[in-house]
């Protein structure tokens, strides 16, 4: 059975988070700016295994940073860090991401494209979208049941 994730916070200038991102090709340059949460996922209380961010977008939510080191892909340890990084929310707010690779992977987890024009100011304000991502990239929103 795969082994239980834990998240602790890091702050952006955390060596391992910003060479875990930098390896993966992931944006670096925003990472030291305010208003983002950074956090290193554990193994079993243990082992490093991956990192996750999240950033404030007015009452909404950028996912952003999600990263499973290389030898531990494909476990379903990426699920469990995203899942994980989502209980900490404010269920009121809705979480958007970008991404050039990993929608299939973001898919499984209940995310789905959406269109740039449906995505509010403040998350499209956010340097990930507004400059460092490509426009090509491909937007996703969390799609939640009703409550
Ligand atoms: C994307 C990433 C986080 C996935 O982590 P992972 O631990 O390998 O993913 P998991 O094992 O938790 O996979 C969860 C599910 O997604 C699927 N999946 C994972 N990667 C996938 C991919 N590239 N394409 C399609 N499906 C994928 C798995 O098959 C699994 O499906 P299941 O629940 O039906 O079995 C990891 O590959 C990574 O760090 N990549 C580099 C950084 C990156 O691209 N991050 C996203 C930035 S926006």
């Amino acid at each position: 059975m795969l082994n239980p994730v834990s998240l602790e916070p890091v702050s952006g200038s955390d060596d391992d988070l910003c060479d875990a991102l930098a390896t993966a090709q992931l944006p670096t340059e925003d990472i030291h700016e305010a208003g983002r949460t950074f956090f290193k996922a554990r193994s079993d209380g243990v082992e490093v295994i991956g990192f996750s961010g999240i950033e404030q977008c007015a009452s909404d939510f950028l996912l952003r940073s999600v990263v499973v080191l290389s030898g531990h892909r494909g476990r379903g340890f990426g699920k469990a860090i995203v899942e994980q990084t989502l209980r900490g929310l404010d269920r009121n707010g809705d979480v958007y991401l970008a991404t050039t690779t990993a929608a299939p992977f973001f898919s499984t987890i209940g995310f789905s494209e959406v269109p740039r024009e449906s995505v509010p100011p403040a998350v499209l304000d956010t340097r990930q979208l507004s400059s460092i991502c490509p426009s090509s990239a491909t937007i996703m929103k969390l799609q939640r049941p009703p409550t």
